[in-house]
């Protein structure tokens, strides 16, 4: 199967997907959407209140922030992939549970497996602990680590600068750091550990 019908083929299970308790509530699946080959994924925790409603990944405050770091870097949200740990809106956006998260975990799985981005950037502590389970988002946020051949990079959520102002200088300058980083993963590719999902973050290598 190619890369753009795996991630229809997982879009279209996410929305008639009943593995957790989400789907009493959600309106609408919200899988993810860009380009199946993609260079970077962006993960994101879940869908909130106007992604729930239009089927798109942050669509809301939060995504409209995303969009402007975004294009501080000269990228916009076409050019790279976006989506969620969880594929259903956690109702009352409260965080996602550990079954919701083991769930959806598959769809997710499929989805890095099609696109095989080079970067993956982790939005908020969700998305950090499924790549770094013990590590600590105000201690790797901006570093750049190797996770199973790929370049993993920690990010704040959008969402939570909005909500702490102080957090906002932080994450634009953890975004503007972004280019530098992908083009040393070109020089430091072969020079990096390869590091196996899931280890200990006391082992990790940052750099
Ligand atoms: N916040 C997220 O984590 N994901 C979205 O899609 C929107 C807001």
């Amino acid at each position: 199967m190619k890369p753009a019908e795996i991630l229809s083929e997982v879009a279209e299970q996410a929305a008639a997907c009943t593995l957790c308790e989400l789907h009493h509530s959600r309106k609408q699946a919200v899988p993810g959407e860009g380009p199946a080959d993609a260079e970077i994924v962006f993960i994101g925790e879940g869908p909130g209140f106007h992604e729930n409603e239009q089927g798109r990944p942050f669509v809301g405050a939060a995504g409209k922030f995303l969009e402007e770091l975004l294009a501080s870097i000269a990228l916009t949200r076409e050019e790279v992939f976006i989506t969620n740990v969880v594929k259903c809106r956690p109702p009352g956006n409260r965080d996602p549970q550990i079954e919701e998260l083991q769930s959806c975990n598959g769809y997710l799985e499929r989805q890095i497996q099609a696109i095989n981005p080079r970067v993956i950037v982790t939005l908020g502590r969700f998305s950090l602990a499924r790549f770094l389970p013990n590590a600590k988002i105000s201690q790797v946020h901006g570093k750049a680590v190797r996770v199973r051949g790929r370049l993993v990079i920690p990010m704040y959520h959008p969402a939570a600068a909005l909500h702490q102002p102080s957090l906002r200088s932080v994450v634009e300058a953890d975004f503007a750091q972004l280019p530098g980083l992908m083009s040393a993963a070109d020089v430091q590719e072969t020079m990096l550990p390869s590091l196996p999902e899931n280890q200990n973050p006391e082992q990790l290598s940052l750099f």
